[in-house]
């Protein structure tokens, strides 16, 4: 039922999206059968696989079931593991439910290729069982230490039932009060990365592992699954070559510029960004300090051309959020991402600002921020109005509009 129930929540979201397609509300009518559309729509309909998105700022979050029991996820493009806490979790940060084996789970066995493959614990949970395999890891995004056991058993995404997967789940957790639902990894396929319980899963299914995220400015969209979803966008896609260094998605623009009342922001792959991760677990987007103060530069010299009351408030926005009432964020340039496919993805401001309430009262705030490090991310605030397609299979990531 409740599988049932979500499938249709995703279809209003997409008349939402969409609110001039036909399609779409044909579909929902006539109970996903489009009139009028036969061929092109009518394969593609009954593979039709989504995930409905919640609609969170902080991460891309859905609901999925692990064994029988509901879990809501986050789904994140920087994990290959499906990550869950144990019943009994020794400082473990996360609500009800908790994993509990299923009547098919599995031990994997210290000493089994699979544990080679994707283990580096080997634990004895008590003096009666064989050692089993674990995994020991920082999450970084959510800055918690975890000590998990490794599982095989089932689990269910939207129409896919009981697909057997790798489950990691938690019996100790230090720091990371933030981590406080399951974690579903969707990480790249690489030689050296562990297969994804998505990847696993439509391995499974012999379908491919594509994915794409579909976010309205309101961060409400859906998770397309095996397949590049013709509903979820118009137009065409723009696709660039994928990099899954370090077991992270990765693009890199060659150059990333702007134009604004004379001035020049401009960014190159060869001096200033190599590559931004795609990260799923990141509520905003971050540039190295370099790059961040060339931005930075680059607005207040444009913005501050003979306005003094818009100029101070470009100030404040580097420091801090502004009343959304005192300033118009429709002034503000667009930042242009160049690729070497010959396409350009424009970053339109009211996407790298956000809106944020507090106490009745609407803020904007600076989506792109000054990395603590040298990574350049590019979080979920920069992927709004867009649907971003991991194309796995032909290694590359597509752009099309949407939401
Ligand atoms: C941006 O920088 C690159 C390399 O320094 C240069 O070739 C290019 O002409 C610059 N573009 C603009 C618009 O200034
Ligand atoms: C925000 O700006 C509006 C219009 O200028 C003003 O009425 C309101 O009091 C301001 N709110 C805050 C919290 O400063
Ligand atoms: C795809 O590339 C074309 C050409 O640069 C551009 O007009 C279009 O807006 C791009 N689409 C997206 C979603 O970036």
């Amino acid at each position: 039922m409740k599988i049932f129930k979500s499938i249709y929540l995703f279809f209003i979201i997409v008349c939402v999206f969409k609110i001039s397609s036909i399609e779409c509300y044909e579909k929902k009518k006539n109970n996903q059968k489009p009139t009028g559309y036969v061929g092109l729509f009518e394969d593609n309909i009954d593979q039709r696989k989504s995930l409905v998105l919640d609609g969170k700022s902080d991460y891309l979050s859905s609901n999925i079931f692990i064994g029988s029991d509901p879990f809501n996820v986050i789904i994140d493009t920087t994990l290959n593991y499906l990550i869950v806490a144990e019943r009994k979790c020794d400082g473990c940060s996360q609500f009800p439910p908790y994993y509990r084996e299923s009547a098919v789970f599995e031990n994997i066995p210290c000493d089994s290729p699979t544990c080679h493959a994707i283990g580096n614990t080997c634990e004895k949970p008590n003096k009666y069982n064989p050692p089993t395999c674990g995994y020991e890891t920082v999450l970084q995004p959510y800055g918690a230490n975890i000590k998990t056991i490794l599982y095989r058993d089932i689990i269910s995404i939207d129409d896919f039932k009981n697909i057997p997967v790798i489950i990691s789940a938690i019996y100790e957790q230090s720091n990371g009060p933030s981590l406080r639902s399951a974690i579903l990894g969707v990480g790249p396929s690489c030689p050296t990365c562990p297969p994804s319980p998505l990847q696993t899963l439509l391995y499974t299914l012999k379908k491919p592992y594509i994915f794409g995220i579909s976010l309205d400015k309101n961060y409400f969209g859906g998770i397309s699954i095996g397949i590049v979803d013709p509903l979820l966008y118009t137009g065409s896609i723009n696709y660039t070559a994928m990099s899954k260094k370090d077991g992270l998605y990765s693009i890199s623009p060659s150059i990333i510029g702007g134009f604004w009342n004379g001035q020049i922001f401009n960014l190159t792959r060869s001096n200033d960004i190599k590559r931004f991760i795609l990260s799923s677990s990141s509520s905003l987007s971050y540039i190295p300090s370099s790059s961040y103060s060339k931005l930075k530069t680059f607005l207040k010299n444009g913005g501050c051309q003979n306005d003094l009351d818009f100029c101070s408030k470009i100030d404040l926005l580097f420091n801090s959020c502004v009343n959304a009432s005192q300033i118009s964020i429709d002034r503000f340039p667009n930042i242009d991402f160049y690729f070497d496919e010959q396409f350009i993805l424009n970053i339109p401001p009211k996407n790298y600002f956000h809106l944020i309430s507090r106490n009745n009262q609407v803020y904007v705030c600076m989506g792109i921020l000054e990395s603590p490090d040298q990574n350049a991310i590019i979080g979920i605030n920069l992927m709004r109005e867009l649907y971003t397609v991991f194309d796995n299979e032909n290694s590359r990531i597509g752009f099309g509009r949407g939401g």
